[in-house]
């Protein structure tokens, strides 16, 4: 080869790879097929639709409601003992999460925080979809003894006391004081022994009154957390670059080629699918159960409790049940196989650490090697398969799932930090 010849060749290899760092119109165009570029376009953020209107819930785009809810997720007056808030595992300045393995209210849970960025979109919530809907799911941590600990007659006097003229603008008149009189303090089916007598003895329409006002309490906050979606991050203004010509590019090498793994070898898009980077669905991954705890069932066990759910979408406080999801019957809900859970959002995912349902795995990293080795499940059979990575591109993956972060997007017109009555 003459002198000329190798520098010329050089010279070409130095510009492919400036032309590849700033992401050339060029060099992006060898890198993905036109197939592989629409699969890339359908994870854009670019494509989250607007939030599905829940026919179960009324005041979902009311904007009052919006407002009062917010409130309500914020204010430790709806629990036990004042303590404890929607906002105190699910923290407002932190993604809405708290980064513990198993969540801490009153007691310590059995399962770790999900984000409610963006959960308005999923039509089952928990890890294993236990809640029909998101003002249902909303009621479960208010009266759980491990969490706010406190019971619904409590709650219906908070709002009484505290909110009762915004309450009123939205949902119509509070019962009369005279109705209140004969209305215990604190009782509810899950409370301790005395608030459970205290329920026990109450008349069905009686109960009925305060399960109103409880169940509104999780319409507003459901109003409210429909308002939270995920930012713009770095990865989708990549993927929105894609089709112009010599755009910048916001992923570097590494994070290019995990992203590469991510739609390919790693096959991870057939679960993690869409804008928010979940198939909604139930899976069972073959994740191991923690040390001090038992195994634990997932989706077949909550579909269960969901039939007898007294807040389910076809109950008499839902406010429509034409777009149930067990009736409708569009997800695998009743088949979903035995230790199945919820492919949760990837969205923001570098800091939900620790991660998977009981927060098994400290890091990215551990995940990436759980995936590429597939263990057996310890409850029913895990669907992965080996992937065979090797080390650089399991980092690359990770480096991929890293560029996924951004802040998140809340209504404009929402406070950082909402003003609570006092
Ligand atoms: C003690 C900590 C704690 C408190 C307090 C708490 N949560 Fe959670 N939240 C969790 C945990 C843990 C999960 C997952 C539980 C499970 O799946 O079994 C969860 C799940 C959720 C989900 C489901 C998200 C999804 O994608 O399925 C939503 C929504 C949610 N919480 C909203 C709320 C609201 C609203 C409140 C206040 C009324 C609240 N949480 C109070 C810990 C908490
Ligand atoms: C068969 C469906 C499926 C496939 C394929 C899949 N996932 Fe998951 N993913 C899930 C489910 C289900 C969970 C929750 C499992 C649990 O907690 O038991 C999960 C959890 C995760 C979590 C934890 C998130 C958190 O907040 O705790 C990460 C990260 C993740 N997956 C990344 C990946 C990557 C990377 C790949 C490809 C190597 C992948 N997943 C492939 C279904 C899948």
């Amino acid at each position: 080869m003459s002198f000329k010849r190798g520098v010329a060749l050089l010279l070409i290899f130095f510009t492919g790879l400036l032309a590849w760092q700033h992401g050339s119109a060029q060099v992006i165009q060898n890198l993905w097929s036109r197939t592989e570029i629409t699969l890339l376009e359908s994870l854009s953020l670019t494509r989250l639709p607007v939030v599905p209107n829940d026919p179960s819930n009324q005041y979902q785009q009311n904007a009052a409601a919006i407002t009062l809810g917010q409130k309500f997720f914020y204010d430790p007056r709806f629990s036990g003992d004042e303590g404890v808030s929607c906002a105190t595992c699910h923290m407002p300045s932190n993604n809405y999460v708290d980064n513990l393995a198993l969540a801490e209210g009153r007691g310590v849970g059995t399962r770790k925080s999900l984000s409610v960025i963006g959960a308005a979109y999923s039509q089952w919530l928990f890890w294993d979809g236990r809640a029909d809907s998101l003002w249902a799911q909303a009621l479960g941590p208010l009266e759980n003894p491990i969490e706010h600990a406190g019971t619904r007659a409590q709650y219906a006097n908070v709002v009484r006391q505290l909110y009762a003229k915004d309450y009123e603008a939205i949902f119509g008149k509070l019962p009369s004081e005279s109705i209140w009189a004969k209305l215990p303090k604190r009782a509810g089916p899950t409370g301790n022994a005395t608030e459970r007598a205290a329920w026990e003895k109450l008349s069905y329409a009686e109960r009925d009154v305060i399960n109103r006002i409880f169940v509104n309490i999780g319409k507003a906050i459901a109003a409210f957390e429909t308002k939270l979606k995920p930012g713009t991050s770095r990865f989708d203004l990549y993927i929105d670059n894609l089709r112009k010509t010599n755009p910048p590019s916001t992923l570097n090498v590494d994070e290019i080629v995990g992203l590469k793994l991510f739609i390919g070898k790693a096959s991870c898009i057939t679960c993690h699918t869409g804008p928010r980077f979940t198939d909604d669905q139930f899976h069972n991954t073959g994740v191991p159960t923690p040390q001090k705890l038992e195994a634990d069932e997932g989706r077949q066990r909550a579909v269960r409790a969901l039939i007898q759910s007294e807040f389910g979408c076809w109950s008499p406080y839902s406010d429509s049940s034409s777009n149930c999801g067990l009736i409708s019957g569009n997800t695998n809900a009743a088949q979903a196989p035995a230790g199945a859970f919820k492919t949760p959002s990837l969205r923001n995912v570098a800091n939900h650490y620790p991660y998977m349902h009981a927060g098994q795995f400290l890091s990215l990293a551990d995940v990436v090697s759980h995936y590429n080795a597939a263990p057996k499940a310890v409850v029913g059979s895990s669907q992965l398969k080996p992937l065979a990575l090797t080390q650089l591109e399991q980092k690359q993956l990770v480096a991929f799932l890293e560029s996924l972060s951004a802040p998140v997007s809340a209504s404009a017109n929402l406070l950082e930090t909402p003003v609570l009555p006092q």
